[in-house]
């Protein structure tokens, strides 16, 4: 650790203008920006803003680095390089020229541009992406007799801008694909969930990091995988083959080396256990793949098994259920029976534990039949979810009437 730092002051020495403060934004689900703002927190960022589904910060480039590396509940990392008032087309192009792109972009490397427009002013946003490199490419033009090439698929530099009412923000993507893409998941089930959104809903969860964790629906095993890396302190993108930071003119190599080695040293002893089952068969297979692959099966225990009527290990006194059954394929009565059976499971096969569900069935949710300690609004892709908890008494307290808290 010590050597790591030694080595991280002579960079700095070094270079300088590499270790200079710059503003972020770290794009994530609803419901999920204050567990952000909180690993950002933990993770050593400054002027932390919590904003809607975004999350604004500062730092040097080697903590965009180790954001991209560590963060769990971050979809992208943005880095803004210029905001300005547009109200027309020419307003737009001057600006985009005032930006001095040889900084970022060498004749030799490629870009593309991403524009989202929410303006009376501006209708179509593939309209923006035209002006915006259009003025890009003169500014070469004028400079070089030369220009940059646009690539769709694996371009060097990802320009962002974005236009609400009259304000045009534009912004280098450091993260390229989003970084839900973790690069273990090799096999996916029926309805996978998001990993940016499984790591969400553990950290938003009352799980001590250290107890029993179950997900007895785990499907392919994203949730499981989740949450053995949070428990063993693995950083959530160290499989993923590229960020998008890799390709800029400026990517320091050595400072993003010593960045993984410092936060591959973060990994800690874990007491409890992770279980994952499925009565699929399929999916149990799939799981044991996708888990192999993240190099985490001596982290995790899997079985092929039903769930109704099973109940917690005979040593387990507390742990956490986190879950995601089956939303609104079937026919209704089916459902209802379902989360009735889900109720039922956990009232007398996990007294002591605590339960989470998300669903998108807010009907079929009355079923499960037992009291609500939290309720949480969150997105499943586009649906919207409740994410429910439920706390199991041991016998002392009964689960009995519905009380709500929504957050
Ligand atoms: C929506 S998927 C879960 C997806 C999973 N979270 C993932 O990321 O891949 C629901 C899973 O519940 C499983 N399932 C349904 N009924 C079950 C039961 N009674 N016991 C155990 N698993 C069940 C299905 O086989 C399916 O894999």
């Amino acid at each position: 650790m010590e050597e790591q730092n030694k080595e991280l002051e002579e960079k700095k020495e070094k270079n300088p203008k590499g270790f200079e403060s710059h503003e972020f934004v770290a794009k994530t689900f609803y419901g999920l920006e204050e567990v952000l703002a909180k690993e950002l927190l933990q993770l050593g960022a400054r002027d932390i803003q919590e904003l809607n589904r975004a999350v604004k910060f500062s730092g040097d480039m080697g903590f965009l680095y180790k954001a991209n590396l560590c963060l769990r509940t971050a979809l992208r990392i943005l880095m803004p390089i210029r905001t300005f008032k547009v109200r027309n087309e020419q307003q737009l192009y001057d600006g985009i020229q005032k930006i001095n792109w040889s900084e970022y972009l060498g004749l030799d490397k490629t870009f593309v541009i991403n524009a989202t427009a929410n303006s009376d002013n501006f209708t179509h946003s593939h309209y923006v992406s035209l002006k915006v490199k259009d003025a890009i490419v003169d500014q070469f033009r004028e400079r070089f007799g030369k220009r940059p090439s646009i690539d769709k698929e694996r371009p060097d530099l990802r320009i962002q801008v974005h236009i609400s009412d009259m304000d045009c923000t534009v912004s280098l993507d450091s993260s390229g694909e989003s970084l839900h893409k973790r690069g273990y998941r090799i096999e996916t089930n029926n309805a996978p969930i998001n990993e940016v959104l499984a790591a969400g809903m553990i950290l938003l969860s009352d799980w001590d990091q250290n107890s029993d964790f179950i997900d007895p629906m785990c499907g392919s095993g994203t949730i499981i995988s989740e949450a053995a890396m949070i428990a063993r302190g693995i950083p959530a993108n160290i499989h993923r083959k590229e960020f998008a930071f890799q390709r800029w003119i400026d990517y320091d190599e050595d400072l993003f080396d010593v960045i993984v080695d410092s936060s591959l040293n973060k990994e800690r002893g874990f007491d409890g256990r992770i279980m994952g089952s499925d009565r699929a068969f399929s999916a149990f297979k799939k799981t044991e793949r996708n888990i192999k692959h993240a190099l985490l099966e001596d982290f995790i225990q899997i079985e092929k098994k039903d769930f109704f009527g099973s109940t917690k290990p005979a040593d387990s006194k507390r742990g956490v259920l986190i879950f995601n059954p089956p939303y609104g394929e079937r026919q209704e009565k089916d459902l209802e029976e379902f989360y009735k059976n889900i109720g039922d499971t956990l009232k007398h096969g996990y007294q002591g534990y605590s339960a989470w569900i998300i669903t998108s069935s807010m009907e079929a949710l009355k079923f499960v039949g037992l009291r609500t300690s939290r309720k949480i609004k969150l997105f499943n892709g586009p649906l919207e979810c409740r994410y429910v908890n439920y706390q199991l008494y041991d016998g002392s307290k009964k689960a009995s009437k519905n009380t709500e808290s929504e957050a």
